[in-house]
């Protein structure tokens, strides 16, 4: 029996120390899951802020946005409806913009820089166009041409040419649009050698010079439909 007790004793001791390493192991997890919880804790407060943080910058965003679209919204009936000069204040709607000139379904603008320090090369001149929501003109048929050649009614002594959108591109006449010149008359005799643009003038043939000259030039762009 003393055997036996003594057998269950120690049986006892290690069942409690086993308790005891299971109640620490235990313990460290337990330790461990609570810091775990505690940084989670932290990186959702962390998420909140931010989330908070953004949706401000996004309202912010969204009313510059709003107020840019109702100013760019008043430039352009401004642009196209002004004020009458009368006292009426009555607004009138034109298909382009004041100073531009309407034909067919286009808006021009002529480029009368006689100053030469005003004058631009062709790709300064496109530039400018951009800048104007439009690109150097694309002329479509005959009429567009003669009606191209004819704005270009205040000549000065100081203008060679207008600058169109038109330039060699791989040996080959090319539109900005990316067609090809279509009628070769337009332009006769004139190799189309890289690196050369086309200026049009009143009482001559378009003449192909260097993209790098200055010049005067024209903007087109979409009439729209009023
Ligand atoms: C296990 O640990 C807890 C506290 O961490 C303690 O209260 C308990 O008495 C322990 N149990 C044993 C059997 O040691
Ligand atoms: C508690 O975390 C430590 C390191 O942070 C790790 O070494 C240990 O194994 C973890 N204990 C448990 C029971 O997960
Ligand atoms: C909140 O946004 C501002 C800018 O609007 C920034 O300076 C700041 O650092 C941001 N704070 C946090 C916690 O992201
Ligand atoms: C602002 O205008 C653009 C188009 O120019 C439109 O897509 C956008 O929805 C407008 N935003 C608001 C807030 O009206
Ligand atoms: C380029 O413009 C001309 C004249 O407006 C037009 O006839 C032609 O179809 C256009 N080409 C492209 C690819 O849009």
């Amino acid at each position: 029996y003393k055997k036996l007790a003594c057998c269950f004793g120690i049986l006892c001791v290690i069942l409690v120390l086993a308790m005891f390493g299971e109640n620490a192991t235990l313990t460290q997890q337990n330790q461990n899951l609570t810091t775990e919880l505690d940084q989670v804790k932290k990186i959702n407060q962390e998420l909140q802020t931010e989330k908070k943080n953004l949706t401000e910058q996004v309202e912010s965003m969204k009313k510059t946005w709003n107020e840019q679209n109702v100013s760019q919204a008043q430039w352009i009936i401004d642009e196209y409806c002004p004020k009458s000069i009368n006292t009426d204040k009555k607004r009138q709607c034109a298909s382009c913009q004041k100073g531009w000139l309407h034909y067919q379904s286009s808006c021009y603008v002529v480029n009368n820089e006689a100053e030469l320090k005003n004058q631009k090369t062709w790709e300064e001149a496109r530039e400018d166009c951009r800048g104007k929501s439009s690109d150097l003109t694309v002329v479509g048929n005959e009429e567009e041409k003669v009606k191209t050649d004819e704005v270009n009614f205040w000549v000065d002594k100081n203008i060679n040419g207008y600058w169109i959108g038109l330039r060699a591109e791989g040996g080959r006449w090319k539109w900005i649009n990316g067609s090809d010149l279509t009628n070769q008359a337009w332009i006769p005799q004139q190799q189309a050698t890289d690196g050369r643009c086309v200026t049009s003038l009143q009482n001559r043939e378009w003449k192909s010079v260097s993209c790098t000259d200055k010049n005067a030039w024209i903007c087109e762009k979409k009439a729209l439909s009023i």
